[in-house]
C-alpha cells in the first residue's frame, strides 16, 4: 500500500508555484504548471542538482536544473536536454478535498 503524504491546500500552490517537501530521506519537488500539479524527485540524475530551485518553464511544463541546465519533463521525469539522460522518479498526485497529496512508497 502506498503511503499518502499531504503537501498543502491547493490554494497555497497557485499556477507557477513550486515547493519542496520531504518524506523519509527523499526530497520531492511539487509544481503547479498551468493548474496541473506534478511531483518529481528533487535530485537531478546528472549531478544531484536541486531541481525545485530551477526555472519552471510553464509553456512546456519542464523544470530546468539550476546546476547545468538540463530540462526535465514534469509529467514523466525524463530529461529532454543533456547533460542529464536518466529520468528522475515521479509521484502520483491526488487532490482530495482541495488538499494536494502525494502517493509515496
Ligand atoms: S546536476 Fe542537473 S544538469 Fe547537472
Amino acid at each position: 500500500m502506498p503511503e499518502t503524504l499531504t503537501v498543502c491546500p491547493l490554494s497555497e500552490l497557485p499556477p507557477g508555484a513550486k515547493r519542496l517537501v520531504e518524506w523519509d530521506d527523499l526530497e520531492i519537488g511539487v509544481f503547479n504548471c498551468n493548474g496541473a500539479i506534478y511531483a518529481i524527485e528533487d535530485r537531478c540524475s546528472h549531478d544531484d542538482g536541486p531541481l525545485v530551485e530551477g526555472v519552471l518553464h510553464e509553456e512546456s511544463c519542464a523544470i530546468e536544473c539550476p546546476r547545468h541546465g538540463s530540462l526535465f519533463d514534469l509529467k514523466t521525469g525524463k530529461p529532454t536536454t543533456l547533460p542529464a539522460y536518466v529520468p528522475v522518479d515521479t509521484f502520483p498526485v491526488v487532490i482530495d478535498d482541495n488538499m494536494i497529496k502525494l502517493e509515496v512508497d
